[in-house]
């Protein structure tokens, strides 16, 4: 069913808590809604939006937003061998829900994802990552709906072209409405814990907790835990308290989450971040940083902004946040994204001056 509001506020429909308003806000909750829409009479441009926790109003938004309430897991094929499955969500379905259901299950994949803000729809797009796993580790296909055709299509995992934070959606923005992702899990056990100290928390947990019979009494609330060793309950629950204790909750604090992207630069140009904070500190200074199998070398943008002095640093309503400064919060709750943008601005000015870096936006400015 297609429910129609004009002047829509969004308010409370975007992380950020931005007060910005649509011309028109179209709810939909199934596939065959998308067709009956009389695409070439909306005001333009168009926008999909899950929960809006990833863009950044910059004013109000001239064209049409549309909200997607497609629902839904199905398993569509379980393999014998294994145990792996295949699940087919709505966009519309909370990503942490179905994080949810994968480790109720005991399948492994999107634990790793676990309490990233945002709908399935959204994963793809933004190739959505967290501890080491992405959401093109785990997508097998996508449907979509083709605006300019009316028909639905579905796109391979490599038909995506997925990258770090990006894949083939957007860079086609406007062309395509995604209405369900198909995913593969496993059930042989295969936890991916290599990011930072994410295995050695683990371990931590599942000896803390290890006396629970409730297999699935969430550890933050009960302070006990899932089966024993390691079980995908045990790491969504982990990557959860790790999550809780550096990002803001989402409930009591507005953001979009990391707000720059993790620049990757060539090894030449790593040396001499080096090279400049050792000459800024009168000391060798350890740069955290991965380095890349093709030879660049991938920089957390949250030193970069943390040596720059901007931790807890505020613009008007906005702030970047004490305990992740990758993350820009809209602290008093009533930021602009005047605000915003300007705090944006002195940070990527001021990184370039240091570094030579140009900080990319992970949010999409709307
Ligand atoms: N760091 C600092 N100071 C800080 C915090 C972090 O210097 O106050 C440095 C440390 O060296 C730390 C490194 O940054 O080791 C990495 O920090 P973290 O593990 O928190 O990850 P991140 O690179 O800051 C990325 C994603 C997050 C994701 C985490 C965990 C991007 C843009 N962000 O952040 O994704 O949760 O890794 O995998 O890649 C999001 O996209 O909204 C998001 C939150």
């Amino acid at each position: 069913m297609i429910k129609k509001s004009y002047n829509k506020n969004l308010h409370k429909l975007n992380t950020f808590g931005m007060k910005v308003s649509a011309s028109l806000y179209i709810e939909y909750d199934s596939a065959e809604d998308l067709t009956a829409i009389q695409w070439d009479k909306l005001p333009q441009p168009v926008l999909n939006m899950g929960e809006g926790s990833n863009l950044l109003f910059t004013k109000d938004f001239p064209g049409t937003v549309l909200h997607s309430g497609i629902k839904g897991m199905d398993v569509v094929e379980q393999m014998s061998s294994g145990d792996d499955l295949f699940v087919r969500v709505g966009a519309g379905v909370i990503m942490d829900d179905f994080c949810d259901w994968a480790a109720r299950k005991e399948v492994w994949g999107p634990e790793n994802l676990s309490a990233i803000p945002g709908t399935v729809g959204a994963a793809p797009v933004q190739n959505i990552g967290a501890y080491g796993v992405e959401a093109a580790d785990i997508i097998d296909s996508v449907e979509c709906f083709e605006i300019a055709t009316g028909k639905i299509v579905s796109l391979s995992a490599e038909e995506c072209e997925f990258a770090y934070r990006d894949s083939f959606f957007k860079h086609n923005r406007g062309r395509f409405i995604v209405t369900h992702v198909t995913f593969h899990l496993h059930g042989d056990f295969r936890p991916v814990l290599e990011y930072g100290k994410l295995k050695e928390e683990v371990e931590r947990n599942a000896e803390i907790y290890k006396a629970d019979a409730d297999p699935y009494k969430p550890i933050y609330q009960t302070r006990f835990v899932p089966p024993m060793p390691v079980s995908p309950m045990l790491v969504r629950e982990t990557v959860k308290i790790i999550r809780e204790n550096k990002l803001p909750s989402p409930s009591k604090k507005g953001s979009a989450g990391s707000f720059f992207k993790n620049p990757v630069v060539d090894a030449a140009v790593f040396r001499a971040v080096e090279d400049t904070a050792a000459g800024l500190k009168g000391e060798t200074v350890a740069v955290p940083h991965y380095d890349l199998p093709d030879g660049s070398v991938k920089i957390p943008a949250a030193w970069l902004i943390e040596f720059c002095g901007f931790k807890g640093k505020t613009c008007g309503g906005a702030a970047v946040w004490e305990k992740q400064p990758l993350v820009i919060v809209n602290d008093t709750g009533r930021a602009t994204p005047r605000d915003i943008l300007a705090l944006e601005r002195t940070i990527i000015e001021k990184i370039k001056d240091t570094f030579g870096i140009e900080l990319s936006p992970e949010v999409d400015h709307i």
